[in-house]
């Protein structure tokens, strides 16, 4: 019962008020999405447009909020860390995703407007965080399922390069993050680029 009522919420925001993630209407998704209405965020005071299609994608865990199992707790941890991160100036959850343990992914910035999530790197790529401390434990199946999708919806969106590098956030700044279990999965991903990025250097390459 409870199950089905968190389901029916999140495919319910997604399908009806909140069309953003499906704005190439031919475009359907097999995954399940909370938007930001799904969560409750509170309205974002940071839009700047972010250069699209983005070179690259950074994986991030969140060390805390550990892991969430149920959509209820997701859901809780996304305003907890909106809140934190608008408490730091950032005007919104610095993420543009992030995906629970219950195989949902919750939408944070979009795929429109620059993340705040990995410094010199925050112009040239999406930033998605796996809720939880991957540094010895390796996220859920549908955890990881669900990340995999987000990549090819954001490919076919238009925000991330058809060519794109996916790197951990210890590949662009001195980091834990997103921990040495899942960065050992996700270097077998494809598009998985390997050793540090000198995103100063591309940032002056770049044209904004
Ligand atoms: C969450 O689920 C994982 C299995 O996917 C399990 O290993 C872990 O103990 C659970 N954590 C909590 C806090 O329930």
């Amino acid at each position: 019962m409870f199950l089905s009522f968190c389901i029916f919420i999140v495919f319910c925001a997604y399908t009806s008020s909140h069309p953003r993630l499906i704005e190439k209407d031919h475009l359907s998704v097999d995954f399940p999405v909370c938007s930001r209405d799904c969560w409750g965020a509170v309205p974002s005071k940071d839009t700047r447009p972010l250069n699209k299609p983005v070179p690259y994608v950074i994986i991030h865990h969140t060390a805390i909020p550990t892991v969430c199992n149920t959509t209820t707790r997701c859901m809780r941890d996304m305003r907890s860390m909106q809140k934190y991160h608008n408490s730091l100036g950032w005007g919104d959850i610095g993420y543009h995703f992030c995906v629970g343990g219950d195989g949902v992914a919750y939408e944070g910035r979009g795929w429109n407007v620059i993340g705040i999530h990995a410094g010199p790197a925050n112009k040239l790529s999406i930033g998605i965080c796996l809720i939880g401390d991957w540094r010895v434990e390796t996220p859920s199946a549908e955890q990881l399922a669900t990340t995999k999708k987000l990549l090819s919806t954001g490919v076919e969106m238009g925000a991330i390069s058809s060519d794109y590098k996916l790197i951990g956030h210890n590949q662009a700044m001195t980091t834990e993050c997103p921990g040495g279990a899942l960065l050992e999965e996700v270097s077998t991903w494809d598009n998985y680029h390997p050793g540090h990025v000198n995103f100063r250097e591309l940032n002056k390459q770049t044209k904004f």
